[in-house]
């Protein structure tokens, strides 16, 4: 979650803390930066999720261990996993950073790890989606009986898998850097390795492409998005969700001094240094106008840091994305951290701050997961 390279000129960031005391937001700060035609609205027939942009998030929650048994949505996402795939080829082979795991396939491309700690969290993460959005896995209408699904950097697969389950006579294919996907998955499903911002090898006429967690960490987001655009069917959909790498609160209770907040901080500079950008996802309206992209709409969730929420699955929510915020820690703690010159023992006590902080239930921080969908014009060449 970091900033400055990538940073479309003349945008403007808002605050680090948005302060809407009492009132739902009714549009978010990104909206000044999105280019006419984007809406905040979703459909009006959707269920949103508990989460979602409107909630006003009550406090009230405490810290109770083992208050959570994994919710339904763990034992259907995670049992389909299986270890990573043996094949011989060197693309499955890793490269190693001070005890971390990343990919081979050209290397250093993607500076966080791919091992099992790492796959770990992306499917905690996954479940943790589907309770905030109450499993929706995407936004963008694209119709009951889409043919051709792509998704891009896929991670260990888990939304590919569960789109091939609910579109059974859809295509879903899968790319990523690392061969982290399990092998044994639905017979409409495939994952292939690929870097995506290479040139497109990845078929055509799709009906939609799906990035999550993906624009923070692109060298060039409007050049993907263009390539997509060019390879998505006229009528197709494109919709790219990831987290703005900010901290956010609606009643001023978030102190400026807060560590999770120079956590974002380091994350942005960090980010910068590899040529991307960590809050890439407030400028998701404008890279898909600018890849050519129509009918834009723009939805959040908001994702608490922490078990301060007093409605039980708001709760639960923020116990995976702290716990998630907390197993990050050290990933960025492997390469981005020392890059910056931190020492080991300042690290330590500076992650351990930023782990005591997200159980103070006075704070009512929050992240916001945005969700920004284009359509290709059916008349488009
Ligand atoms: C944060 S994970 C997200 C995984 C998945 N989309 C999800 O939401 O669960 C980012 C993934 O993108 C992959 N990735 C990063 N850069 C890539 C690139 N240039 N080409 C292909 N995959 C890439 C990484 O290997 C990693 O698996």
């Amino acid at each position: 979650m970091g900033s400055s390279a990538g940073s479309p000129a003349g945008s403007k960031r808002s605050s680090r803390s948005d302060s809407m005391a009492g009132a739902a937001p009714r549009s978010s700060p990104v909206g000044k930066l999105s280019p006419p035609g984007i809406t905040d609205e979703a459909p009006a027939q959707e269920h949103l999720g508990l989460l979602h942009g409107d909630a006003v998030i009550e406090p009230g929650g405490s810290d109770e261990e083992g208050e959570f048994s994994p919710s339904e949505y763990d034992s259907a996402s995670i049992s389909d996993q299986s270890d990573s795939t043996s094949l011989g080829s060197s693309i499955y082979d890793h490269s190693y950073v001070n005890g971390r795991r990343y990919h081979r396939y050209r290397h250093g491309r993607y500076p966080i790890p791919n091992d099992e700690a790492e796959q770990n969290r992306e499917d905690m993460l996954h479940t943790m989606m589907l309770e905030a959005t109450d499993g929706k896995l995407f936004y963008a209408p694209i119709g009951d009986h889409p043919q051709k699904i792509l998704d891009l950097g896929t991670g260990t697969g888990l939304w590919a898998i569960e789109m091939g389950d609910r579109y059974p006579s859809a295509e879903v294919l899968g790319l990523d850097l690392s061969p982290i996907q399990p092998s044994w998955v639905p017979p409409n499903v495939k994952f292939l390795i690929d870097d995506v911002e290479a040139e497109w090898l990845n078929g055509d006429n799709w009906d939609f492409v799906h990035l999550r967690n993906m624009i923070p960490v692109m060298k060039d987001p409007v050049a993907l998005l263009k390539q997509a655009y060019d390879n998505i069917k006229p009528g197709g959909w494109v919709e790219i969700q990831d987290v703005d790498g900010d901290v956010h609160t609606d009643d001023d209770t978030v102190p400026d001094d807060w560590p999770l907040k120079r956590f974002t901080e380091v994350m942005l500079e960090a980010f910068a240094k590899f040529g991307t950008n960590a809050h890439a996802a407030v400028f998701g309206g404008q890279y898909l106008a600018e890849a050519g992209f129509v009918n834009i709409q723009h939805n959040y969730i908001k994702l608490p840091y922490g078990t301060w929420p007093k409605d039980k699955i708001m709760r639960l929510v923020g116990m995976y994305y702290r716990t998630a915020c907390e197993e990050f820690f050290p990933a960025m703690g492997a390469i981005h951290f020392p890059m910056l010159g931190w020492e080991k023992t300042e690290m330590e006590i500076f992650f351990m701050q930023c782990r005591q902080a997200m159980r103070d239930p006075t704070v009512h921080a929050y992240g916001k997961m945005h969700f920004w969908s284009g359509q290709k014009p059916y008349d488009a060449d």
